[in-house]
């Protein structure tokens, strides 16, 4: 992409923890992308209030006022383009995408799924982990494409699920991960280290056989 900061948007649906750690690590220097705007689809996520705490644009639109899936993402995305952002963050944002708005932001639409995809698409992905007697679980930064949750991997983040653990803190160990990883990956594609490119995920011009996998061992 470019060398200034590269223009990134935020979409959110809840906590924004996620959304948290992006703004944190531009403040600490660690990445150092320009995150133009948050948008939610609930007026309650309180990541929008994390976003007016960082003096970032928070809007926004409800996706109940809406008929279609693709009538809300064309009013999102005439939100968003006012920004005109470079990347769009999807952090715990609980909305399906329609075609239209993956085409619209082709190969510039990065998700978090807390899970080793192609392991566990959709929900209650910490449960069906540990109901599958799983030694692994771990968290999965991939490019967005109309197959849900299936787009292109780009880095994991791994770790060991622990005898007896519970769902609840599985997840909590899992998000710590994403903190890390969700920010780096993100600083990997806007500065062109991977690229999105005819349906898969390029590193240094040559298709990625595999995510960057990165193991939690103190997580
Ligand atoms: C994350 O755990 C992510 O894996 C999933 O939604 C959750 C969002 O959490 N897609 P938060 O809103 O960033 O705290």
């Amino acid at each position: 992409m470019s060398a200034r900061a590269c223009k990134t948007a935020v979409l959110i649906s809840g906590s924004g923890s996620n959304l948290q750690a992006f703004i944190d690590q531009v403040a600490a220097g660690s990445i150092s992308l320009d995150i133009c705007a948050v948008f939610s689809n609930r007026p309650e996520a309180f990541g929008l209030e994390r976003a007016q705490n960082a003096g970032i644009p928070a809007t926004c639109v409800d996706h109940t006022e809406f008929d279609t899936r693709e009538d809300f993402d064309r009013a999102v995305a005439a939100e968003l383009d006012k920004y005109e952002p470079e990347l769009i963050i999807l952090a715990g944002f609980m909305r399906i995408l329609s075609p239209w708005f993956v085409r619209h932001y082709a190969g510039r639409i990065l998700n978090i799924h807390p899970a080793l995809l192609p392991l566990y698409p959709g929900l209650n992905t910490h449960q069906r982990a540990i109901d599958a007697g799983d030694a692994k679980h771990g968290t999965t930064v991939h490019f967005v494409t109309e197959e849900l949750d299936g787009g292109p991997c780009i880095v994991q983040g791994r770790l060991d699920i622990r005898p007896g653990e519970s769902a609840a803190t599985l997840q909590k160990r899992i998000q710590s991960v994403e903190h890390q990883i969700y920010p780096r990956a993100a600083q990997m594609v806007a500065d062109g280290e991977i690229e999105f490119r005819e349906g898969q995920a390029f590193r240094g011009g040559a298709p990625l056989q595999a995510p960057l996998m990165i193991d939690f061992p103190d997580v």
